[in-house]
């Protein structure tokens, strides 16, 4: 397991709270008005498919999945608390505790994979998309969502009431001393996320995003940079006004020829 044991303590201690958060689509506007409507706006036809949502959380997506008229939606997730709440709130699915990087499943058993906002938490993406390329049938496809790697190149620098997110070069005029501010290129662990003590992400650079989807045997189909809907407008409008600008997260569909 790659997913450091901060992060999953995190999400065993915060279960509860996480899924009053995720069920509440004006508190988590991410997800609502950002995130679950451009995945769900490239899901393939589901009727009669059995599908795997790797890093479910709550079980909210593998519900909407089902929904769509899978025969099978199975979610997986490393931690047993938020499974336990998936389990009780969405008997029509089937959840386990597992680690994305070592799926127990068998080769080709699934017709259809999804995975939001997961992989970032673990250091080896190659490692976890070989297992869900491992467990999918020839000709299906796995739509997954990750931070956008441009919003966790810069650093932050603190200002006296505000923080700045900032990638540039500072070039003293007089003294001629450049001094480098953000890192893109490098692929760096991102430490407390939420503030103090909370989740830590991997940050890795597109053309490493695309070498592991290469490296576990996928063919990208489409690649979707998300843009806020109206209602993000009227509930935070700043947030709007920067997810038009400078994005979030990215979305991959991928292909298992
Ligand atoms: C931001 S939450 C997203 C949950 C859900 N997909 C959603 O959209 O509500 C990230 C999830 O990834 C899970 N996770 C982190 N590392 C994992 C791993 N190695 N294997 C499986 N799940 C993991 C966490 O436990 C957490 O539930």
């Amino acid at each position: 397991m790659s997913t450091d044991e901060k992060t999953l303590d995190w999400y065993q201690k915060r279960a509860e709270k996480y899924t009053n958060h995720v069920r509440n689509p004006d508190d988590a506007v991410y997800h609502s008005y950002y995130e679950k409507p451009a995945m769900y706006a490239l899901l393939p036809d589901l009727k009669g498919k059995t599908v795997l949502s790797v890093g479910c959380g709550s079980g909210e997506d593998s519900n909407y999945l089902k929904n769509q008229g899978a025969t099978k939606s199975v979610g997986i997730d490393l931690s047993s608390e938020l499974i336990k709440i998936a389990s009780q709130t969405y008997p029509n699915c089937e959840f386990k505790t597992m680690d994305m990087e070592k799926l127990e499943f068998a080769d080709q058993s699934f017709d259809f994979a999804y995975s939001s906002l997961a992989i970032h938490y673990i250091e080896n993406w190659t490692q976890s998309l070989s297992e869900v390329y491992r467990v999918l049938k020839p000709g299906s496809h796995f739509i997954f969502s990750c931070n956008h790697p441009v919003r966790f190149a810069a650093e932050v620098v603190e200002n006296e009431d505000h923080e700045i997110y900032k990638v540039e070069v500072f070039k003293n005029k007089i003294t001629k001393e450049a001094t480098i501010i953000g890192d893109y290129l490098n692929k760096n662990k991102i430490v407390d996320v939420f503030g103090e003590n909370t989740v830590n992400f991997w940050h890795v650079p597109m053309g490493e995003i695309s070498k592991c989807i290469y490296e576990a045997g996928f063919l990208i189909e489409q690649i979707v940079e998300p843009l806020p809907k109206e209602r993000m407008k009227e509930l935070r409008p700043e947030t709007y006004k920067r997810l038009q600008k400078i994005p979030e997260f990215i979305i991959f569909k991928l292909l298992k020829r």
